[in-house]
């Protein structure tokens, strides 16, 4: 049973506070987890409670800190480890709103994964495999490369352009690849006279005019990588449309022009025809703009796959309004938008229900903490987007799932060695 949970205030990757949770069992398991934060966060996304006031310019976690180690240690104290639902629930109704506010999804969200991780751990098992049984799978990975947008300082309005494994013989191979085009990449800026810092996701942020260039850059680099762009290396786009979008005049402020949802549209596909190697975009309108959204998923959507992330927060009320709308064909998933295990879980059904993809994501603050790349095998989500191969707290996902596939096997080895006793012949 957990004897204890405790919490305390630590940083994250943009050195914001952030909160670390303690669980203890009574069988001596110790389990620790850190929370993620975002910075394009959607409106609806669960209530991340910080302290306001001065210090640490208001961003402080002690009220969502004093939380854990009070009303939600009381409630848990006692309770199995093993019934995450029932779990996660007891602190839903503890807190009482429909978003968390008054608890802080950070204070539940901490509390839920290190529960989930003491509990693998104390039944001996890794926590891809405790949360997700038998039969699972590494994902189509997703790297953030060139960084615009609020995860930079440039003039790139689209957020986040990013690169995938078309062709791969397993996780690593593919992650190899990935690899040899971020090192290219980096040449190819430094060439046409750019910096090469890096923004908040490990992409390079290099002061572009326009994210046309950065696309271009893109393009050479796979290709100087020695790969086929859309054949080995695919490209994603995030444009987080909500950041550029002003709410007075109704129009899409990008790169210099006022564009209405139409003008937007038409720049997509011009976009889209000069790089038919982009395979997946995200967020290419408002939050607020279903309208736009479902036009360009009618128009773009049988070709590429159209992702939605702040419109549904990983809500599945929102998400099954997308569903019904014709939104998007597939869902972001980030389990601090929502704040427990076991809703992501209940999102994540849903839209696979529906034949929705889903793509779990890193948030732009993140820390050392793994566990979305665990949670990504064991709900066997078809992808997962954790910025680039730079910075210790994006590379650890990646990490993870090196360690995980050497557990559990490639997939044709893993077919190779399943016992077979049928007689073929
Ligand atoms: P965020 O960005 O973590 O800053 O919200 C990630 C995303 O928009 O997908
Ligand atoms: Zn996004």
């Amino acid at each position: 049973y957990i004897e204890q949970v405790r919490a305390m205030e630590i940083f994250d990757s943009r050195g914001n506070p952030t909160v670390e949770v303690h669980v203890y069992l009574s069988d001596g398991t110790v389990a620790k987890a850190e929370v993620p934060s975002g910075a394009s966060t959607g409106e609806k996304e669960a209530v991340e409670l910080r302290d306001g006031g001065s210090h640490l310019s208001g961003k402080g976690v002690t009220k969502a800190v004093a939380n854990v180690n009070g009303a939600i240690n009381d409630a848990l104290k006692g309770m199995s480890p093993y019934n995450q639902a029932k779990i996660d629930r007891t602190m839903i109704e503890l807190d009482g709103t429909p978003n968390k506010a008054k608890l802080g999804a950070n204070a539940i969200l901490g509390v839920s994964m290190a529960v989930a991780r003491a509990a693998a751990h104390s039944k001996h098992e890794p926590l891809y495999r405790y949360l997700g049984g038998c039969d699972l799978e590494l994902p189509q990975t997703f790297h953030n490369v060139i960084n615009g947008g609020k995860h930079a300082d440039n003039g790139i309005d689209i957020q986040e352009f990013m690169i995938t494994p078309v062709k791969k013989t397993s996780f690593r191979d593919g992650f190899e690849k990935i690899v040899n085009t971020y090192h290219t990449l980096k040449k190819v800026i430094e060439e046409a006279g750019f910096e090469t810092g890096l923004g908040d996701e490990g992409g390079f942020a290099p002061n572009l005019k326009s994210s046309e260039e950065a696309l271009k850059m893109l393009h050479e680099a796979i290709e100087k990588a020695g790969y086929k762009p859309g054949e080995d290396i695919a490209i994603a786009f995030d444009a987080a449309a909500s950041s550029f979008y002003n709410k007075e005049d109704g129009k899409y402020h990008f790169e210099g022009h006022v564009w209405d949802g139409d003008q937007m549209l038409d720049y997509y596909d011009k976009l889209l025809k000069e790089f038919p190697e982009i395979i997946s975009a995200e967020d290419p309108f408002d939050e607020n703009d279903w309208n736009n959204f479902e036009k360009f998923t009618a128009r773009f959507g049988k070709n590429i796959q159209v992702v939605a992330d702040d419109n549904v927060c990983t809500n599945p009320k929102l998400v099954r309004k997308a569903i019904k709308d014709k939104l998007c064909n597939a869902v972001l998933i980030k389990v601090n938008q929502i704040g427990t295990i076991t809703e992501t879980l209940e999102t994540i059904r849903l839209a696979r229900k529906n034949n929705f993809t889903t793509m779990v994501s890193h948030r732009s603050g993140e820390t050392g903490d793994t566990f979305i790349a665990d949670f990504t095998v064991a709900t066997n989500a078809a992808e997962l987007k954790s910025g680039a191969p730079a910075r210790s707290e994006r590379v650890e996902k990646y990490n993870r799932l090196l360690e995980i596939e050497n557990e559990i096997g490639v997939e044709d080895e893993r077919l190779a060695h399943f016992p077979n006793n049928i007689d073929m012949d």
